[in-house]
């Protein structure tokens, strides 16, 4: 649906505001995180329709630990169902499910519903949809710079090849283009530990709703402002 001329090709997502959508409605936070996993079904059918390329979501995070069990519970019955009810779609809609992060430490029952869906949908091409789960942005720099140091002394790489080519190739989104827009709902000014390589010239867009209000209409308003602006990568 190329209404748009320049559509930007990765859009990577901080959904915030869960816990205070639900608090405002005296709900429980989990209800907030429902709520969120609706949106998350509309923005991922806005960006195929848009022809957006890879949609990276920030699910949870490797502080995300620290929540209260129960929280962390409901987070990852949600996305077992997320998962087992979206297999079908997957399909449908030709996407290609990938995670980043630190997926050892997910339940056994997410992590095999995960890896049977990644293996499922290999070959898929509308769109990438990355779950970023367990994740933190500087544990993924830090695994990077571990490997190469390892490489290093086992005289596999010199220290004067690495560069920026040989480090972004060690990180978990190797492969994947860099962000072109970012988006974070809740109008939090943050970034929080997310993709904090990837987003070097990421354009950035914070908007004030709490991620369960931000649907179909909201992403299409992150796209247009991102196209009202004009990028420079730092030249002139
Ligand atoms: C931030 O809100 C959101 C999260 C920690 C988790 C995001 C998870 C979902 C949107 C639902 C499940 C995901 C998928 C992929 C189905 P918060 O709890 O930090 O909100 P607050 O800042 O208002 O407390």
């Amino acid at each position: 649906m190329a209404d748009f001329p320049d559509i930007p090709r990765h859009i990577a997502v901080i959904m915030d505001g869960n816990g205070r959508w639900a608090k405002e409605r005296g709900l429980p936070r989990r209800e907030g995180h429902r709520a969120g996993a609706e949106s998350v079904r509309e923005v991922t059918d806005a960006c195929i329709d848009l022809g957006v390329d890879y949609l990276t979501l920030y699910a949870f995070s490797s502080e995300n630990w620290n929540r209260p069990q129960a929280e962390v519970r409901a987070l990852m019955e949600l996305l077992d169902r997320f998962l087992l009810e979206k297999a079908t779609d997957l399909k449908k809609q030709n996407i290609r499910l990938k995670t980043i992060g630190q997926i050892e430490r997910l339940p056994a029952k997410t992590r095999n519903l995960l890896e049977r869906l990644i293996e499922q949908t290999k070959d898929h091409t509308a769109l990438t949809l990355v779950l970023a789960l367990s994740y933190g942005a500087r544990e993924e720099i830090v695994a990077a710079a571990r490997w190469l140091a390892a490489d290093a002394a086992a005289g596999t790489i010199k220290p004067e090849q690495i560069d920026c080519t040989s480090f972004a190739q060690r990180l978990q989104t190797a492969g994947i283009p860099d962000p072109d827009l970012l988006v974070r709902t809740s109008g939090e000014m943050r970034v929080s530990n997310f993709l904090l390589w990837q987003i070097s010239y990421s354009e950035i867009v914070i908007v004030r709703k709490y991620w369960p209000d931000f649907r179909r209409q909201d992403l299409l308003d992150a796209v247009a402002e991102y196209q009202r602006r004009h990028r420079r990568f730092g030249a002139l």
